[in-house]
């Protein structure tokens, strides 16, 4: 197995195993590098001075842009617009796109899987206009039942789907809904935060009309996402902020806007952010998507092989090795996910414990929280061993208080 951990200077430096890559993934040294370039020889502010450093400034920010287009097959990089992250871009699709198209009576289908950043949004415009939010609900491989696709209807306006979720790491056959979705004319944003980093995305392969991810779940900086979206459909759009640079021209009682994608960009923009990013998609390209799915599957089944051997452990996967991302959830049963995490730090290992802001996911799954180890292209079978023997050592740790 190849060891990417050496490209990761916080890993390389720190006697820690970090499994908590569906929060947020470490950064490679070429991502910090370009940071920290960006800010050493051409911090400014873009689209606005013509001076060389801001020009350069300018064109590393729109490069970023082509990159990203390009990275997820979106075409015309006027369709990427940059955010904060995903709650965002899924934020901006609410109050500019779907409080519009949403009517009394009208439904909006979620997974029960959705991240509260894919939920919260659509259940607000669910409750303010009296519609209907109906929820995908799972089998007992924790993956939608294709016989929940009848709930996308001819009521349906709009379907919020993720790709992979950050609790089960089930993958979504996103496509087939999408289908499913457009048959009826409803239009679909799909969540690809937790997907980003571990599978190949294809806008129009998709047909997505709405696709959210943040940079840092894929070794890019903090605080910069994106959202596609299709052009005609973001066209039609109002502006979310209002201020510099979203502004065509204004006049003391009424403005026009900005042509895409400056109409979504308003205020000072995340230029280091986006040279981040860049860094990070070019670090993913020359891995390649092939061999990251080959060696987060391989750091998966082997984790579940050796978890499925203590049996004090009950995991939340689903079974079929085809449907499933680098997320392995889990509780020792009787023991509280928080317990389990606080010990399993003291032995150095670094999972995420609680209930992964997906709370409906977890009460549908009837119980409240769990331990959440996440994989990503610098872990190692070692990682997992160390996981184990973390999990081990706490158990021995708690049973005699276990009954
Ligand atoms: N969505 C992120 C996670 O699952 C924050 O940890």
């Amino acid at each position: 197995m190849n060891n990417f951990k050496k490209d990761f200077p916080l890993l390389a430096s720190q006697d820690i195993v970090y499994l908590d890559s569906a929060a947020t993934t470490q950064k490679p040294q070429c991502v910090i590098d370009a940071v920290n370039n960006f800010y050493k020889s051409f911090n400014s502010n873009i689209h606005s001075g013509v001076y060389t450093i801001s020009e350069k400034a300018t064109t590393a920010y729109e490069d970023a842009r082509q990159k990203v287009a390009s990275f997820i097959n979106a075409g015309d990089p006027s369709q990427i617009i940059f955010t904060k992250g995903t709650t965002e871009s899924t934020n901006l699709v609410a109050s500019c796109f779907v409080q519009d198209l949403i009517k009394n009576g009208d439904k909006i289908v979620i997974s029960i899987m959705e991240h509260h950043s894919n939920l919260v949004p659509w259940q607000q415009i669910a409750q303010q206009k009296h519609a209907t939010l109906e929820y995908l609900y799972l089998n007992d491989n924790y993956e939608i039942d294709k016989k929940e696709l009848n709930k996308i209807d001819k009521n349906t306006k709009f379907v919020a789907i993720t790709m992979v979720s950050n609790v089960l790491g089930t993958v979504v056959d996103v496509k087939n809904i999408i289908k499913k979705a457009h048959s009826v004319g409803a239009v679909v944003l799909v969540d690809a935060a937790q997907a980003i980093a571990h599978k190949q995305i294809d806008v129009k392969d998709l047909d997505a009309d709405f696709l959210a991810f943040s940079g840092h779940k894929i070794y890019a900086p903090l605080g910069i996402g994106v959202l596609f979206g299709k052009k005609q459909l973001l066209e039609k759009m109002r502006p979310y902020m209002f201020g510099g640079h979203m502004i065509e021209y204004v006049n003391e009682q009424s403005t026009t806007f900005a042509p895409l994608p400056n109409k979504f960009e308003a205020g000072t923009q995340n230029v280091g952010g986006a040279v981040g990013l860049a860094a990070a998609l070019d670090y993913v390209n020359k891995i390649g998507y092939k061999q990251i799915e080959t060696i987060e599957s391989e750091l998966v089944n082997y984790a579940l092989s050796k978890i499925n051997k203590l049996p004090y452990v009950k995991a939340y996967i689903s079974p079929n090795k085809n449907s499933r991302s680098g997320v392995l959830s889990f509780n020792i049963v009787g023991l509280h996910p928080h317990d389990v995490a606080t010990v399993l730090n003291t032995q150095n290992v670094c999972v995420r414990s609680g209930n992964h802001c997906a709370q409906p996911l977890l009460s549908y799954l009837g119980i409240n929280s769990t331990v959440r180890a996440s994989f990503a292209i610098y872990n190692t079978k070692e990682d997992v061993d160390k996981l184990v023997e973390a999990i081990e050592y706490t158990f021995d740790k708690f049973k005699k208080y276990l009954r």
